[in-house]
């Protein structure tokens, strides 16, 4: 996808056609802004590329990256299946009107009381990450006398190339089960016996905002090795192979990512290639992009405030919003760009670091941007804050979560309300 800055006549930035200074008079700031169009095209892309190569796929959205019912009700009307994480994406899922076959379930410490909802729902999969999980499941489709499909996720000892709070296939990732322990084949014999779980396929993550292709590459070779050795060793055979979802985004203007679709070709090459060597039957490919489909498609606005300036060393502006709404820079040390909404591609005349309202030192979201000339009033826009800046947000300083409109032809819809002082209070009893 690439990073195009669109503007109306006047010269102010639009999002799905909507003019951004519109936007905010009518729904204030912070707000993050998405635009639609530009999720269906990147759904409709990783889609045309299964297809123009013939093979059975499922493209499961990662809806940790942004959970809101209307993501969930934009993904089902597009024929796009969901992972959840916990019972609350679970439940907004369901209430977003996915159908429970196209939701799998994720996580390392699924909790009994949300595996028997993954189970009441019947959901598509539950994707077995521990030993415990299998025990607390069992216990419950006995009780229940149900049965659920299952997959296993394996850790295949890929490094990606990204932070490191993001890495998840390495061995000594929290993640899911060891294959060169023999703990992983361990899990598998445990699933197999068992009645009432039915395996349906495996499953590998290796990371997030990943931008070569070679992890993902080992990851099928090793994926499909280990296919083939227990399809020998204990006749399995699998229906799916899930590799997992890291497609990296453009953040700034520096980053270059593949065209997502272009890592998707790579993986179907080489995972017929193998499974051809193999003499298996390929299996579904499936694969659960979470950044890739929303990242770029929103741009939060914000109000200039306050500015300081210390002599030679640095000009900060302050916006409205900040760690509260995108912790992503000081959690992830993540870099943005910014502009301003009245004129984004204006010629910049200073370079400043854009803080937020927290009190914390570490609330920075751009550092050295190059803008124009600022005042207190003006709408910066930072865009490619669509997957986990939302999902993320917190209260903080007990400020407010921003609000959320979907923007396409022109029309905004709220989606999510911006948060107002009693609804942060809303959950707490008066001592008096
Ligand atoms: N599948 C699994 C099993 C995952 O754990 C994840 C992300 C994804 C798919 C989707 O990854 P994506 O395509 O969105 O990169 N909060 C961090 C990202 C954490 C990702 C966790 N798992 C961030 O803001 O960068």
């Amino acid at each position: 996808m690439t990073q195009t800055i669109s503007t109306n006549s006047q010269g102010h930035l639009t999002i799905g056609g909507v003019d951004t200074l519109e936007l905010v008079k009518e729904f204030g700031t912070p707000l993050i802004a998405y635009d639609v169009k530009q999720i269906k095209q990147q759904i409709a892309a990783f889609k045309e590329v299964f297809i123009k190569e013939n093979v059975s796929y499922r493209v499961t959205y990662a809806s940790k990256a942004f959970s809101a019912l209307a993501m969930y009700q934009l993904i089902a009307a597009n024929g796009v299946g969901c992972d959840v994480v916990s019972g609350g994406e679970l439940y907004a899922a369901l209430q977003g009107s996915m159908a429970p076959e196209m939701i799998e379930f994720h996580g390392n410490n699924k909790l009994p009381a949300e595996l028997e909802m993954a189970v009441d729902a019947q959901i598509g999969c539950i994707v077995i990450d521990n030993f415990q999980e299998i025990e607390f499941l069992d216990e419950i489709l006995t009780r229940k006398q149900q049965t659920i499909k299952v997959a296993l996720r394996i850790t295949p000892g890929v490094e990606a190339e990204t932070h490191e709070y993001i890495t998840t296939g390495q061995s000594d990732s929290k993640f899911g089960f060891d294959v060169l322990s023999g703990q992983a084949k361990k899990a598998l014999e445990q699933l197999l016996a068992n009645p009432r779980m039915q395996v349906c396929g495996i499953h590998c993550h290796i990371g997030s905002q990943i931008f070569a292709v070679d992890g993902f590459i080992m990851a099928a070779k090793e994926m499909v090795r280990i296919l083939k050795q227990w399809h020998d060793e204990l006749g399995f055979e699998a229906q799916i192979l899930n590799l997992g979802g890291g497609f990296g985004i453009r953040y700034t203007k520096e980053d270059q990512p593949l065209p997502a679709q272009d890592f998707v070709k790579e993986i179907i090459r080489v995972v017929k290639q193998e499974i051809t060597q193999a003499n298996l039957n390929l299996p579904e490919i499936w694969i659960e992009p979470g950044r890739a489909l929303v990242g770029q498609a929103a741009t939060t606005l914000y109000t200039i405030g306050s500015s300081k300036e210390v002599a030679d060393v640095c000009h900060f502006i302050a916006v409205d919003g900040g760690m509260g709404d995108n912790i992503r820079p000081a959690l992830y040390q993540a870099k943005y760009d910014a502009f301003l909404a009245k004129d984004p591609l204006a010629k910049p005349t200073q370079v400043a670091t854009i803080v937020g309202k927290y009190c914390e030192s570490g609330d920075v979201l751009v550092k050295n941007c190059e803008l124009p000339d600022t005042k207190p009033g003006d709408i910066l826009a930072i865009p490619s804050t669509g997957a986990y800046g939302y999902t993320m947000a917190s209260n903080y300083n007990r400020n407010p979560r921003p609000a959320v409109v979907f923007c396409e032809d022109g029309q905004a819809k709220l989606v999510i309300r911006r948060e107002t002082y009693q609804d942060m209070l809303a959950y707490e009893l008066s001592l008096r």
